[in-house]
């Protein structure tokens, strides 16, 4: 028996079996779900030595082409916010589909099993530490900026900081607010969440959905919503307000900018997490 086992480790020692190849910093992937032909949301396994906080974002990828000359293929990396609270025991991300975009063309066809690559180090502004004490934040959105607050809506600090939290969602069509919608509807029924939190935390939300090109129950950009005053009057709010108000922007350029000035009108001044004050803004995508 002794020897048998003696035979065959020698044997494996000299022809080592050929390692599965890995992906550097990979994690695996544990959900998939698709919401409309756009949009899609996944979760992956979560390093243990990754610590963030809710709100920042993260380079996630796969591996890209071979080289045509070399063969050699290089890690293929896109900035995604986590859109799972820093408490939560695996990640999740909300995605875009570009169909003939470099990572998202490929990562729109990921499943269960299957490995991504998620380099861990966490960054961002969207952080309640770049915020001064306030008594309202607002979470302004459009597209898949809600990912970053579908974070923070799910963090006991949004609630202990602020007596109210509206998010504002602006799509193009209403199957585009979906994700959002199904995700503040089951912070109602988490039981996790309203024992930690507080029962009835989520009676604080003022979720406020708009869409742009197709009917909805709301329809139109925020920002003009806003500067009529017609939000205000729908949501039953005191406008924008240096003493009370904080804000986070997450959207296209053009409508970070748009309400950047508004919020600078109102007497808003950006903040950072070197420098904390009344509101703070960060891209959903490059352009
Ligand atoms: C700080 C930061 C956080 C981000 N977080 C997310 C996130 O949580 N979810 C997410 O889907 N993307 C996010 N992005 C965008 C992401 O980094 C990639 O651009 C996206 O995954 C598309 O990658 P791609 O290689 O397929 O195409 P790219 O070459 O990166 O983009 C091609 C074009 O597609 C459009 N586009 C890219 N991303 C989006 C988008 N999210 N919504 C609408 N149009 C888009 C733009 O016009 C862009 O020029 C974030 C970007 C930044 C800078
Ligand atoms: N969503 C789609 O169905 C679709 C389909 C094919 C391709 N694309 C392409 O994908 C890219 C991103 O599309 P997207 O729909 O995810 O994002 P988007 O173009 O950034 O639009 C998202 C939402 O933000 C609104 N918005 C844009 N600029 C604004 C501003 N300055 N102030 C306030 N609101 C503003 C849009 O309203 P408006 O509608 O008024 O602009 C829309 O409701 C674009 O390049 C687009 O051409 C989108």
């Amino acid at each position: 028996m002794n020897e048998m086992t003696a035979v065959t480790d020698t044997a494996s020692e000299a022809k080592p079996a050929k390692a599965t190849p890995t992906l550097p910093d990979a994690q695996t992937v544990t959900a998939v779900k698709h919401w409309t032909d756009r949009l899609f949301s996944f979760r992956v396994s979560r390093p243990a030595s990754l610590r963030f906080r809710s709100g920042e974002f993260v380079m996630i990828g796969l591996m890209g082409d071979p080289d045509p000359k070399t063969g050699k293929q290089k890690p293929l990396l896109r900035a995604y916010s986590i859109a799972s609270p820093s408490w939560d025991e695996e990640l999740e991300f909300y995605s875009i589909k570009v169909q003939d975009g470099p990572l998202t063309s490929k990562l729109q066809h990921i499943k269960k099993g299957d490995q991504i690559i998620l380099r861990p180090k966490p960054v961002g502004t969207l952080v309640h530490d770049a915020l001064l004490p306030g008594k309202r934040i607002w979470f302004f959105a459009t597209g898949t900026g809600f990912a970053p607050f579908a974070s923070l809506l799910r963090e006991p600090q949004t609630y202990e900081d602020y007596d109210e939290v509206i998010i504002t969602h602006t799509c193009r069509t209403a199957g585009e607010l979906t994700y959002g919608r199904e995700l503040i509807e089951s912070l109602k029924d988490d039981e996790l969440l309203n024992e930690v939190i507080g029962e009835g935390f989520w009676k604080k939300i003022k979720y406020y959905p708009t869409t742009t090109r197709e009917e909805s129950a709301k329809m139109g950009r925020i920002t003009d919503l806003i500067n009529s005053g017609e939000a205000y009057k729908d949501l039953g709010v005191e406008p924008l307000n240096p003493e009370s108000d904080r804000a986070m922007i997450c959207g296209n350029l053009a409508f970070n900018l748009e309400l950047k000035d508004m919020l600078e009108a109102a007497g808003l001044e950006e903040g950072a997490n070197s420098k904390p004050a009344q509101y703070v803004v960060e891209k959903a995508f490059l352009d």
